[in-house]
């Protein structure tokens, strides 16, 4: 027991959120300090059992009702020893440090009735994968301000086959469960940890600012159907850097509501910072945006990505009904290797809510530069298919080289969308050379270069 306490006094060195830096800088650059909290509690005085057997979501609750009582002191966090903590879902709490132990593992409980079942999210208007309500999410926080998930590689295991299996046979009566989700907070940092087999999502921030995802590794087997990695949803000021994930669906995608759902809320996915991560994507995209985008995706910058082994690498996705845009978009410094369809953004994809969506609500995607790409064992390098009501706009592509595979039925293939390429091998469609709609500004991007752009 003494042991014990002398571990806890020197565990106590973490972490309140601070970061410091001007509106106008990228995410990733606000500098990020985790100063300590002090206090700290161990999950074994509320009763854990690490045994992988033992259901410890009353520990969970228990211990964070406790610290709740400590977030106008400076805030507190809650230690998770080395062991198999298996829980049901349960809520964080502001001014909270959530820390995993080396040899950690949160174990996601297999059975559903440990999972709550809560409404759908406004700006979806229903389940994303069925109708009516969904499962609440295994770590919780509503509403919350500085919180922390960290650790010292630690792991968060969502044991998510059983609701694979559920999902795949449609046996399912609510749409899965995700590992992390933060509605409506402020202040959140994810980091030092890993994360595998999540029943949907591992991380969702939906209706948040300022969430800082940093040095994990997230994945789920190949075949498991529609996993994600990091969804930032409706969320602004979101930093994500030194990250591996490899799922079986998208590993990050940025989205914004579904339709008229998503169009009411109105709230935008922006100024969001992703760099220096190596995504990869069994059936999905490294990296998409959309195509849930009916609250609009702008000002995002992706720099020092390697895509590899995916369907496809960068997609983005809308179609008829969202409404929305994604604009303002530079994607540099970007390897690819292994990858189907490097490029992809097609006005055609994905289905609606339900049938009281607008047709008639047309996305618009504008500003989107891709630049210092390099690419090897592509099949197709880009397939851009926008709307006819509503075509794509100055779409810029420069200094990318790609390598194809022999088996490249076509290298590029474009309708519906117009800007400018520069330096790209193989030569672009040539609906790619000009932009009717405002051949200037295309190239403002262009000029700027080499990751330092910001197109406004
Ligand atoms: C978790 O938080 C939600 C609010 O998001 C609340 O409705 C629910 O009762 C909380 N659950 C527990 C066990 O505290
Ligand atoms: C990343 O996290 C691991 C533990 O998961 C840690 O050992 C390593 O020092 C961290 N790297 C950085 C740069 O913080
Ligand atoms: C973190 O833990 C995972 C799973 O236990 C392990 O595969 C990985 O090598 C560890 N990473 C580091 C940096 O220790
Ligand atoms: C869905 O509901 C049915 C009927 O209540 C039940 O038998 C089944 O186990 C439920 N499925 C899941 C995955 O919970
Ligand atoms: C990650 O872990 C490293 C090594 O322990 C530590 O120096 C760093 O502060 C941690 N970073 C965050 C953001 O948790
Ligand atoms: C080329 O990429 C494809 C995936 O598109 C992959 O199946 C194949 O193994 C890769 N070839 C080599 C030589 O790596
Ligand atoms: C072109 O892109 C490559 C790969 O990112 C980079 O190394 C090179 O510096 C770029 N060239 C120019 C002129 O920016
Ligand atoms: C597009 O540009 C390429 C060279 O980059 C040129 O060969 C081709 O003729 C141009 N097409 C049109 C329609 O201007």
């Amino acid at each position: 027991m003494k042991m014990l306490v002398v571990l806890l006094l020197l565990l106590a060195v973490s972490n309140a959120v601070e970061i410091d830096g001007e509106d106008d800088e990228k995410p990733c650059d606000n500098k990020l300090t985790l100063e300590p909290r002090p206090h700290s509690v161990s999950i074994l005085e509320f009763g854990a059992v690490g045994d992988g057997k033992t259901l410890n979501t009353l520990a969970f609750q228990n211990a964070i009702f406790y610290l709740k009582s400590f977030a106008d002191k400076g805030g507190a966090q809650l230690y998770v020893p080395p062991g198999r903590w298996l829980t049901g879902s349960f809520n964080l709490t502001s001014h909270l440090t959530l820390f995993l132990e080396k040899d950690a593992v949160i174990l996601g409980s297999q059975d559903p009735s440990h999972w709550e079942i809560v409404e759908p999210l406004p700006s979806y208007g229903r389940g994303i994968e069925l109708p009516g309500r969904r499962y609440r999410s295994l770590i919780n926080g509503y509403m919350l301000h500085d919180v922390v998930i960290t650790g010292d590689n630690g792991t968060i295991n969502g044991q998510g086959s059983v609701w694979w299996d559920w999902f795949s046979s449609q046996s399912l009566n609510y749409s899965r469960p995700h590992l992390v989700e933060f509605v409506m907070s402020k202040y959140v940092v994810v980091s030092n940890l890993t994360f595998v087999n999540a029943p949907a999502y591992n991380i969702h921030p939906v209706y948040c600012s300022n969430v800082h995802v940093l040095n994990i590794s997230v994945s789920a087997p190949p075949d498991s159907p529609h996993t994600v990695g990091i969804v930032p949803d409706s969320s602004d000021t979101v930093c994500i850097e030194d990250c591996i994930i490899g799922m079986g669906y998208d590993a990050i995608a940025l989205k914004s509501g579904w339709d008229e759902y998503g169009i009411a809320y109105g709230r935008p996915t922006t100024n969001v910072h992703i760099r220096h991560v190596t995504l990869q994507s069994a059936t999905g995209s490294s990296l998409a945006l959309g195509s849930e985008m009916s609250g609009g995706i702008s000002n995002v910058h992706v720099e020092q990505v390697r895509l590899h082994n995916s369907i496809s690498g960068i997609q983005f996705r809308t179609t008829k009904g969202r409404g929305g845009y994604i604009k303002d978009i530079i994607i540099s410094d970007v390897e690819v290797e292994n990858i189907y369809m490097a490029f992809g953004a097609s006005g055609q994809f994905g289905s609606h809510p339900d049938d009281k969506y607008d047709p008639n609500a047309l996305p618009v995607l504008d500003h989107i530069t891709l630049q210092d790409v390099v690419g090897t064992n592509i099949t197709i390098a880009g397939c851009f298919t926008g709307i006819e009501e509503s075509p794509f706009t100055s779409f810029c592509l420069s200094n990318i080289s790609l390598s194809l595979n022999s088996a490249s039925p076509t290298t590029w293939d474009c309708s519906y969308v117009s800007g400018s390429s520069e330096s790209v091998f193989p030569e672009p469609c040539s609906d790619l050379n000009t932009s009717y709609s405002n051949p200037s500004s295309a190239h403002i991007s262009l000029l700027t270069g080499n990751g330092k752009a910001v197109v406004l």
